[in-house]
Parts: C-alpha cells; structure tokens; sequence
C-alpha cells in the first residue's frame, strides 16, 4: 500500500459491494438508444431511492465520500487561497454527512456552515460545531448562504437537471456579492489533455454506471448549464486533483 491508500479504504470497499458492481453488468443499457439506467436496471431504482431504502449502503456511501472529502478539501485550499474569504456563510449542497462542510469550517473558521442533503442522509449525521444540518431536496429550494458549495453532486445529473439544481442555488445567494462554488471534472478537449485525462473519463464511466442520467463535463458543457442557469460570468481554476474549483457569479 502506498501512503495515504488507506484513506480510500471505504471508496474500495463502496465501489467494491455487490450493489455498486452489479449496474457495471447493465451498462449496455445506458449506452444503447434506449438509454435505461444500469442502476435502475439492476436494483428497480434510482441510487438515492436505493440508499434511502438500505441505510447499510447508505452508509457505506457516506463513508467513501467523506474519503474523497478529505483528499480534496486541502488540495482545494491550498490550490485557491482566499476563495472564502469575504463570506460569512456557505451551504454545502448535496454535502452528504457534512464530512465536508466540517473540513471547511476548521480551515476558515468564520465561516457559518450548513450542510444541505436529503433528509434520510441528514437525520443520521453526526453534529458537527459550527455546521446546521438541513434535510431538504435541492431540486425544490437550497437554504440561504452568502455562497453554495457543490462538491461532485452536479455530474450526478443530466443537463436539465443540473441547470434545476443551479438555479436553486442561485437564488440561494445574494445577487450583488454571492457565488457559487462547483467542485467537479472538467474534461479537456483532445488537444489539452494532461496525464488526469484518463482518470477523469474513467470517472466518466464510474457516473454512467451508477447515476441515472450523470455525466462529466467539458469546459463548453460547463458554460452551457451555467448560462443556461443565468450566471453572468464564472472561473475555472484546475487543482492538484481530479476535479477543477469553477466559480460562478450571478
Ligand atoms: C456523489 S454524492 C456527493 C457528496 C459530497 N458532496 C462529497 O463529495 O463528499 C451526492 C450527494 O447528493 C445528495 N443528493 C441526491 N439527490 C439530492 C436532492 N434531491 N437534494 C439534496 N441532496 C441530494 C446525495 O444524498 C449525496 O449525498
């Protein structure tokens, strides 16, 4: 084992279970015209239904995004100084058992966190200092922050549906000094490709065989969600990760 692979332990063990690897048998069915999920395929439904019904998944899935919390919140920080500076609130959207939100406020605390998730992830979370956990659904209204955070959720979706989950959170913000912050790939086109290329599109892969509609994005698709959304302007800042820190302004 090299230093730090135990830290994934619970990402091996997640995407290792029966439940994670039988959608890999199914994913013809995304591929084909049809379009079906492979997780629906294999499991009847969609993978939020599925780990509200199981809590021992679900569990084992908070588990393993609390492992990538923790690999890419310093890497985050350290790649973009004062991206929090200035505001005195965040709301993590879709952040799980606020493994996230927790890293966050111990580096910048005076930062007010909420940790947003559905209510049957919420119910269970541990508190955390500084952190208000709230049960809701993103596609409906995210709680008020001066800005929202959004770590690997958005390539949870499909294009409508992201654009519905940005616009909540848009209007979660203040429209004169909010932003939001989105934490996911950013594929390159074939001409920039870099050595992460590969896992990127492998996490591509991983999206498609267990979300119904998921996708990873290029830097165009990122520009399509967000105008459709009704940002004016955003950034776009690679990190030392698989992920890029894209910040979106009303
Ligand atoms: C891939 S996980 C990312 C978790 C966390 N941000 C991280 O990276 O560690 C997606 C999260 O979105 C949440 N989620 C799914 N549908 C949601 C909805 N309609 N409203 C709020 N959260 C939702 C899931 O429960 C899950 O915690």
């Amino acid at each position: 084992m090299r230093q730090g692979d135990h830290g994934m332990a619970a990402f091996i063990l997640m995407e290792s279970s029966p439940v994670m690897l039988a959608p890999w048998l199914s994913l013809s069915a995304r591929v084909l015209a049809n379009g079906t999920s492979s997780f629906e395929k294999a499991h009847g439904e969609d993978l939020w239904s599925y780990t509200a019904a199981n809590p021992d998944h679900s569990q084992l899935f908070n588990e393993a995004m609390a492992c990538d919390a923790r690999l890419v919140v310093p890497v985050m920080i350290q790649g973009c100084p004062g991206l929090f500076d200035g505001l005195s609130s965040l709301v993590d959207v879709g952040g799980d058992n606020g493994s996230t939100i927790k890293l966050l406020v111990k580096a910048c605390p005076w930062l007010q966190g909420i940790n947003f998730d559905l209510p049957h992830v919420v119910s269970v979370a541990a508190e955390i200092s500084g952190v208000e956990h709230v049960g809701g659904d993103t596609f409906e209204s995210v709680p008020k922050a001066d800005a929202a955070f959004i770590l690997w959720v958005l390539h949870d979706w499909a294009d409508k549906e992201c654009i519905q989950i940005l616009k909540k959170c848009k209007e979660a913000i203040p429209e004169d000094k909010g932003k939001v912050i989105i934490v996911d790939a950013v594929i390159q086109e074939q001409e920039e490709m870099d050595k992460l290329t590969d896992a990127r599109l492998m996490l591509d892969m991983v999206i498609m065989a267990h979300t119904t509609t998921g996708k990873e994005r290029t830097l165009k698709e990122w520009g399509f969600v967000l105008g459709e959304a009704g940002f004016s302007r955003y950034t776009v800042k690679p990190i030392r990760a698989s992920q890029s820190v894209i910040e979106a302004f009303p």
